[in-house]
């Protein structure tokens, strides 16, 4: 099991909204940290500056980075212009065509910008439908205990666990990692959602057999 270098019960919030780099990676690092993904693509889409496009790139043999506003958008595409395994496009994902399909696509932090309940769940399909082995969502999951209690006003577009788990179908394993550790849903606000394709080849384990359950 992973080693983690912070406690299973600081909340969202207490870490800062997640704002570092290395708060988001502690929850997928340890899922691909020793696989071989030199032979896999990936698609980052809502890159910002693209922190997480780098860290990909440097394990993944190409990836593909999508980001819609110019700041954002400017940042990464300058900072990567001269990286031969990374493209960073501009574009709206609700528009964009994905012109192929990904070994695994990280759609983090990006769908509770869309304010259509529609549109959030036809983009999450969209995704899973580009991902052949894996899907990593971060999204802001509806759960009325945990957003009582944390005053969670500002996340406004929540999606609903049933959500997530219905336009999966049977397609997928669905695990969801907070601070490292794998989590029950009903504590899951603002947590990684790891959706892993059940195919025979699939490379990425079950995260049962990666991560430590949360005693929290
Ligand atoms: C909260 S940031 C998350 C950045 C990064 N994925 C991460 O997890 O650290 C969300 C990013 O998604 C971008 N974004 C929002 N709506 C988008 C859209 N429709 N298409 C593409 N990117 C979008 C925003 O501009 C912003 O850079």
């Amino acid at each position: 099991m992973t080693q983690l270098t912070k406690p299973a019960d600081r909340t969202w919030f207490e870490r800062g909204g997640r704002h570092t780099l290395e708060c988001r990676i502690q929850d997928f690092g340890p899922a691909l940290e020793n696989l071989d993904l030199s032979t896999y693509s990936a698609i980052d889409i809502g890159c910002a500056e693209g922190d997480i496009t780098g860290w990909l790139a440097k394990r993944f043999r190409q990836v593909d980075a999508l980001e819609y506003m110019d700041a954002c958008y400017t940042k990464a595409h300058t900072r990567f212009k001269d990286n031969p395994n990374i493209t960073v496009r501009q574009g709206d994902i609700s528009t964009f065509p994905l012109s192929k399909d990904y070994d695994f696509v990280f759609f983090l932090g990006v769908l509770h910008f869309f304010t259509s309940e529609e549109i959030r769940q036809r983009l999450l399909r969209y995704c899973l439908d580009h991902a052949q082995h894996a899907c990593f969502v971060r999204t802001a999951i509806h759960d009325f205990h945990v957003r009582d209690q944390r005053n969670l006003a500002r996340l406004e577009h929540f999606v609903t666990l049933e959500t997530l788990h219905s336009l999966a179908g049977d397609e997928f394993d669905i695990h969801v990692v907070d601070n490292g550790y794998l989590v029950t849903t009903e504590r899951a606000v603002g947590d990684l959602v790891v959706y892993r394709r059940r195919s025979y080849n699939n490379p990425l384990p079950l995260l049962s057999e990666i991560y430590s359950t949360s005693a929290v």
